[in-house]
């Protein structure tokens, strides 16, 4: 339990680092936060029109993810799963910003590199497909999101299914004013400054 609990607030610590909010801050570009659609990832960092911020934005965001995976994971395999967990939460729910934090796409990207490259496979298959047909950056996540739990449980990969389904609702939640602008055509696509 002791490992558990500690496996998450790593995790959270690291998960928790705002990097769109602090890359766009260190720019000048002002508080992204009052950009676009108010969101601190990278989709809406690449509204700023700086796309290697957008970029690194997208990869740091990854990174957190991966690090506290592989970091807990040198303990224990499950620990792993927690931390990931942890920097997952952290990521959507830091405590530094009031709680409001992003979205969590390319953190949940991270965590899955690392824990299955068979279901960062998939992700990157159905991300990219969607992103390329519709230009949207949110139905491309929601996509990748209903695909990858399915995926893992066809696999026979039980408690990272398990843990990306849980990934995957909150995924869901925290688009729920991009799936409204989906449904009522007013979604902007990538790239698209505003
Ligand atoms: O990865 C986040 C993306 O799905 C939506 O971002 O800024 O368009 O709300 P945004």
């Amino acid at each position: 339990v002791l490992a558990t609990i500690a496996a998450l607030a790593f995790g959270y610590l690291l998960g928790s680092i705002p990097f769109g909010l602090v890359l766009t801050k260190m720019a000048g570009l002002g508080d992204i936060r009052s950009i676009g659609s108010g969101n601190i990832g990278a989709t809406n960092v690449l509204r700023t029109g700086n796309k290697k911020l957008a970029a690194l934005t997208l990869a740091l965001d990854a990174l957190k993810g991966a690090v506290a995976v592989l970091v807990a994971g040198m303990i224990d395999p499950m620990a792993a799963l927690f931390a990931g967990f942890g920097a997952f939460l952290g990521h959507l729910y830091p405590a530094w910003l009031g709680f409001k934090g992003g979205k969590g796409v390319a953190t949940y990207l991270g965590i899955l590199i690392v824990v299955t490259w068979k279901g960062a496979l998939v992700f990157a298959i159905v991300w990219l497909g969607t992103a390329f047909a519709t230009r949207y950056s949110s139905l491309a996540a929601l996509l990748a999101a209903i695909a990858v739990p399915l995926a893992l449980f066809i696999l026979g990969m039980n408690a990272p299914a398990i843990l990306f389904l849980l990934m995957s609702l909150l995924v869901f939640i925290k688009h729920r004013q991009n799936i409204s602008r989906l449904m009522n055509g007013s979604e902007s696509k990538i790239g698209a400054k505003g």
